[in-house]
This record gives structure tokens, C-alpha cells and sequence, in this order.
């Protein structure tokens, strides 16, 4: 582990007042479907080999902060022959999603307890095909800004852990966050492949869009939703 993550991240298993959602992690029914801070590390580079039944030629993606999980059921359970991982910080929504991928005896899904900035920590050069982001936390005060998960470091290690040809896919309400990620990918190896300023107003973009919790509120408030598409072209 970075000495990074050893410095930000809280240990699970060392805290004194386990919520019920900490002490669900350990729980025997959920094991070998979610790891702690501490176990996901040994998967690094060996993640296709985890004990997935898909082949260890299937693709891997993951999606970076899953809230409650409805859009990472929906991925897992519509795409059987690709394996899912999702990376969420907090607990309670780390076991809502496990729990959803459990309730459904879906096979190609794993959950980690990380914090997505140190995902380097977690998986190897080029282990990653596709990602999703949809709406990482904006942190709209300024002295704030410097929680934002996308920065420019950020999305040039993102780069060097998926594969060519995959793409990084970011859906989110908040327009200032919105142009200033527009302007760290475009900063970075990767290509923009396709971007909505309105994404529910946009028929072809709009088709096939899972409307994820976090977006149902935005929608009801009437509010944009702005997307954008990244593809890592060459190695
Ligand atoms: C605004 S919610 C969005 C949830 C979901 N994607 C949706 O669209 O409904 C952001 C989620 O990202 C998680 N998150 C924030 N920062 C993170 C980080 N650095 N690493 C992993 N997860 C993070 C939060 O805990 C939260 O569950």
C-alpha cells in the first residue's frame, strides 16, 4: 500500500465502534464478494483470477463510487459475460451494493472499501477495461475543490490502468466541476468521444441511459444532467 493510503485511509477492521454496516463486511455471507482496504490489495494484477467463473480473458471494468448500487446491479446483471468492480469509500452504500449483487446471485460483481483516488494501489498497468463515474461528490465550495476525486493526477494514472480502446464514462449535475473535468481530459492522453450538455434532452445519447438515484433527483429538480465520454486510443 502507498504510504498515501496508509496516511487517508481508516483501517475497518481497527475501529473501536463498528457501525453494522462495518461489521457486515466481515460478515460470512458476504465473503469473497467485498473487501476491506486491507484484503482487496492482494488482488492487484490478479483481479480476472479472483475466483470469477468468467474466463480470465473477460473483461473487467469498474465504477467508482456506486452510491446504493442500482446502476452497478444493472451493469452486472445485463452484461453476465463481463466482471464488475465497484470501489466506494463509505460503508453503508458499499454493503447496499454488495447486498444488491448477493439478492440477485449475480456471479461477475466484487465491491472494495478504497478511496478511488489510490487506485493504483488496487490494480495494475493496463488491468482495467472500462469505467464509470456518475456524479462524483462535486464539493461546490471552493475550499473545498481540493476533494474533488477528478484532477489532472488523477486521470492520468486512470489512463495507464485501462486497456486501449476502453472508454471512462462521467455523468454529472454540476456545470462548473463538469467544464473543469472537460478540461483535465482534455489535458490527458485521453480522446473525447461524445459529451451532452443536456443529456435527457439528447434522444441518441439518452437511449440506452441507466438514471441512476443521484440523477432521478437532479431530474426532478429539472436540473441539466452533463455527460461526457473518454476513450484511451493508443497505449
Ligand atoms: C453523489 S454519490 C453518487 C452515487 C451514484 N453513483 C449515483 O449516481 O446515484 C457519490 C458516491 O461516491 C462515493 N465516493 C466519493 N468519493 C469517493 C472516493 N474517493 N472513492 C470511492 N468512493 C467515493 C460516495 O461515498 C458516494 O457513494
Amino acid at each position: 500500500m502507498s504510504k498515501g493510503a496508509q496516511k487517508k485511509l481508516i483501517q475497518s477492521k481497527a475501529l473501536r465502534h463498528p457501525s453494522s454496516y462495518v461489521k457486515a463486511l466481515y460478515n460470512n455471507k458476504y465473503k469473497s464478494l467485498v473487501f476491506d482496504e486491507t484484503d482487496c490489495l492482494m488482488f492487484k494484477g490478479q483481479w480476472r483470477k479472483s475466483g470469477f467463473k468468467s474466463p480470465a480473458s473477460a473483461k473487467l471494468d469498474l465504477e467508482i463510487g456506486p452510491g446504493s448500487g442500482a446502476f452497478f446491479a444493472h451493469l452486472t446483471a445485463n452484461n453476465p459475460d463481463r466482471l464488475f468492480i465497484a470501489v466506494e469509500l463509505k460503508y453503508k452504500p458499499l454493503i447496499q451494493s454488495i447486498r444488491r449483487i448477493r439478492n440477485n446471485d449475480y456471479l461477475n460483481a466484487r465491491a472494495i472499501r478504497y478511496n478511488a483516488r489510490l487506485l493504483e494501489d488496487v490494480f495494475a498497468l493496463e488491468e482495467l477495461n472500462n469505467v464509470y463515474i456518475y456524479f462524483p461528490d462535486p464539493w461546490p465550495k471552493k475550499r473545498h475543490h481540493k476533494h474533488r476525486l477528478i484532477k489532472p493526477d488523477f486521470v492520468n494514472k486512470l489512463y495507464q490502468l485501462q486497456r486501449k480502446s476502453s472508454f471512462v464514462e462521467i455523468k454529472t449535475d454540476h456545470q462548473s466541476y463538469y467544464m473543469e473535468m472537460q478540461s483535465i481530459f482534455k489535458g490527458s492522453p485521453y480522446c473525447l468521444s461524445g459529451y451532452s450538455y443536456n443529456l435527457q434532452k439528447d434522444a441518441h445519447l439518452n437511449e440506452n441511459n441507466f438514471i441512476t438515484p443521484f440523477e432521478k433527483i437532479f431530474i426532478r429538480k429539472n436540473l441539466p444532467i452533463y455527460y461526457a465520454k473518454y476513450i484511451k486510443t493508443s497505449s
